[in-house]
């Protein structure tokens, strides 16, 4: 297969099988049939990692999508942080300044702008994410952000002084086009701040559910200065953040001369040493990967030849490949709970298991609970542990498989 990106050649990392949509969360009536086959391919040129094949657009985000920003505190609490700490600081001085953000959601983070009367606007596809920005008073452009898009804006509203994205760009399968709509969108001395799960934090841990049709790529640091290279543009900094399991905050400027921060070439020589320059990491990658696979799949048959009841917490987008790599279904996992009402009373995609309420979870408590949301471990188990009989053990696979004993 020919890179995405740069049209260099590409070498098959991961074969997970026929997948379905990875957030099509419905009820069992409604239940989609489509299957994408779910293939990783490493490109040898330009050091991304990428899949070969996604869903269209508009199959995952339209406007049924699932996941509102601001029903997570830590994400909320996350993106005060960003709009207080890096992006207010960016545009203090500046008259009139104007940010926008791509993948808006539900104007979690834009909120944080409007309250300092900063002029914003969000840009997002989804319908259902929109009108809740709107109930909230932040501005925001139904489309995906394209060149296209970015001209509109440009027109209607001028050039940015920040743009900002979070968790989106690795959706875009077009890299060369959005970059160009970013270079068209932004100010000369203007950034582009971006962040997206990292995937030295996906091999280190191994983390497969981390691959799934909206991660179209998962970003290093190395492939994104291969980018930047190619569409004339500057990463300046770089930021590991602990969100979505581990992510990678990317800043990027128009502005060739400007300052690069000490902290790109640490992370870069960071990478050299995990060998993310290299397919055999990749390939090592893919055989840790079927290992976990088989060690969950066979400690559920164990579990379930015991008669022990076994629930998952968190029916989040990453479990839809777990599930559907290790072929599971309601008789290994009888229920998933999630705090998620729409996602409440729908099934998974592909393996059909009862999503339930947490209320539900905690009147029916089984006797072991799979971690999906594990990039939630510390705030679920604060809240769950308290409530739950000191007989029910959590079971991780991240990093390792293990079995916890409460208490
Ligand atoms: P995310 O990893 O994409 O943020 O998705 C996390 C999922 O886990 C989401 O469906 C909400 C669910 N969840 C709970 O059910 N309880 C919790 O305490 C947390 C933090 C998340
Ligand atoms: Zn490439």
């Amino acid at each position: 297969m020919k890179c995405k990106f740069c049209a260099g050649r590409c070498s098959l990392v991961n074969d997970f099988g026929d997948m379905p949509i990875a957030n099509g969360f419905a009820r069992l009536e409604m239940l989609d049939s489509y299957r994408f086959r779910l293939r990783t391919f490493f490109c040898e040129e330009c050091k991304l990692f990428q899949l070969s094949e996604q869903p269209s657009p508009e199959r995952m985000f339209n406007k049924n999508y699932p996941f509102f920003t601001g029903q997570s505190k830590k994400m909320t609490e996350h993106f005060e942080d960003l709009a207080r700490n890096k992006i207010l600081p960016l545009v203090k001085n500046k008259q009139n300044p104007f940010v926008v953000e791509i993948g808006s959601n539900d104007g979690t983070l834009l909120e944080n702008l409007k309250s300092h009367k900063i002029r914003h606007l969000g840009v997002d596809p989804s319908e259902s994410v929109n009108l809740r920005a709107k109930s909230r008073g932040v501005s925001y452009f139904q489309s995906f952000f394209n060149l296209q898009s970015s001209v509109d804006i440009v027109k209607k509203y001028g050039q940015a002084d920040v743009i900002v994205a979070a968790n989106v760009i690795c959706h875009v399968s077009d890299l060369e086009d959005l970059f160009k709509g970013v270079s068209n969108l932004l100010h000369s001395d203007g950034v582009f701040i971006f962040e997206e799960p990292y995937l030295g934090d996906v091999i280190e841990k191994v983390s497969f559910d981390q691959i799934y049709d909206e991660h179209y790529y998962i970003f290093s640091v190395m492939s994104i200065l291969n980018i930047c290279k190619k569409m004339g543009l500057s990463l300046y900094n770089v930021e590991r953040l602990d969100t979505h399991g581990g992510s990678m905050r990317f800043f990027i400027s128009k502005d060739l001369s400007k300052l690069v921060e000490s902290n790109v070439q640490k992370e870069y020589e960071r990478e050299l040493t995990l060998g993310l320059d290299k397919f055999e990491t990749f390939s090592y990658f893919e055989k840790k990967c079927v290992k976990k696979r088989d060690a969950i799949v066979s400690l559920l048959e164990d579990l379930n030849s015991k008669d022990f009841t076994v629930a998952g917490y968190g029916a989040t987008s990453k479990s839809t490949t777990i599930l559907n790599f290790c072929n599971l279904s309601k008789h290994e996992i009888q229920y998933i709970c999630d705090s998620t009402p729409q996602k409440v009373g729908c099934v998974t995609p592909g393996s059909n298991i009862p999503v339930v309420s947490t209320e539900f979870m905690r009147q029916n408590p089984p006797d072991y609970l799979i971690l999906f949301a594990w990039n939630h471990e510390a705030e679920i188990f604060s809240k769950e542990n308290r409530h739950l009989s000191k007989e029910v053990k959590w079971i991780k696979f991240i990093p390792n498989l293990e079995v916890i004993q409460i208490g």
